[in-house]
């Protein structure tokens, strides 16, 4: 069962937390005695974050004047809240964890963009913008723009980049970074339910199943191998389930669903 707008309106105002209040600079000191492989893994993964987040928090402002509703579009600009919360704490990562200079968070985002895998920065600095901007201009609708930012930038590519942060962080070392990803995950789940929630509203053609699990294995790529096959594994699974959850996916799978809406 999805939950209802209303639901994540409160939800959004619950886990309200501070970016500033995260102590990064007691983890610095240790991300310094990290194994060289591990620190790779996961400074590619943090500025990946750094550029995503700032990206999702700026193009997701065209989503709430074209929801159906007051509480819908509520809920976007609470998400919009939370994302812009999230490109703060990685710029503070940038800043204090993987030592980006510079004076201003864009010149720090410009240094760490160098170590971000190309088919990410295309994802997040071409695709969405473009289906931001075509939104926007009402040349696409709320569907194509929750079904990319929400159910595969959300639900996969960050998804998997926040697992695969835990799991190599998961030693303890660096546990105050370790809890600046766990509550960006958490809120991520919700705004992944919210997206999910808005698809079922807009009532898309089944066919739709296909698409979205196509996009979903190529942006699981996305990271490279800075995500260990497992994990594209899982979170692809986890994907399937949601589509299936919002009736996308009848139990004779992908093909099942192809044939009923032909
Ligand atoms: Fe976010
Ligand atoms: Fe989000």
């Amino acid at each position: 069962m999805i939950a209802a707008p209303r639901h994540f309106a409160a939800l959004a105002t619950r886990l309200r937390w501070d970016p500033e209040a995260l102590d990064l600079a007691a983890d610095a000191a240790a991300w310094q005695a990290l194994d060289g492989a591990l620190r790779r893994q996961l400074t590619v993964l943090l500025a990946g974050f750094c550029v995503a987040e700032h990206r999702v928090a700026g193009e997701l402002a065209p989503f709430a004047p074209t929801a159906r509703d007051p509480v819908t579009a509520a809920v976007f600009t609470a998400q919009r809240a939370d994302e812009q919360r999230h490109d703060r704490v990685f710029d503070r990562i940038a800043e204090l964890i993987l030592g980006a200079p510079g004076q201003d968070a864009s010149s720090r985002r410009d240094f760490v963009r160098g170590i971000v895998p190309a088919p990410l920065l295309d994802l997040f600095e071409e695709r969405l913008p473009q289906t931001a901007l075509a939104l926007a201009l009402g040349r696409a609708d709320l569907l194509e723009g929750v079904s990319l930012y929400h159910l595969i930038l959300e639900g996969v590519v960050l998804s998997a980049g926040q697992r695969a942060l835990l799991v190599a962080l998961g030693d303890g070392t660096l546990p105050n970074l370790r809890h600046a990803i766990q509550l960006v995950e958490r809120d991520e789940r919700w705004h992944v339910g919210f997206g999910l929630r808005c698809v079922l509203e807009l009532r898309p053609d089944p066919t739709i199943v296909v698409t979205l699990m196509a996009e979903g294995e190529a942006a699981v790529q996305a990271w490279g191998p800075a995500i260990p096959v497992e994990i594209r594994r899982r979170v692809l699974a986890q994907h399937r389930r949601r589509l299936a959850a919002i009736g996308l996916l009848p139990a004779g799978g992908i093909h099942a669903a192809v044939g009923r809406a032909g």
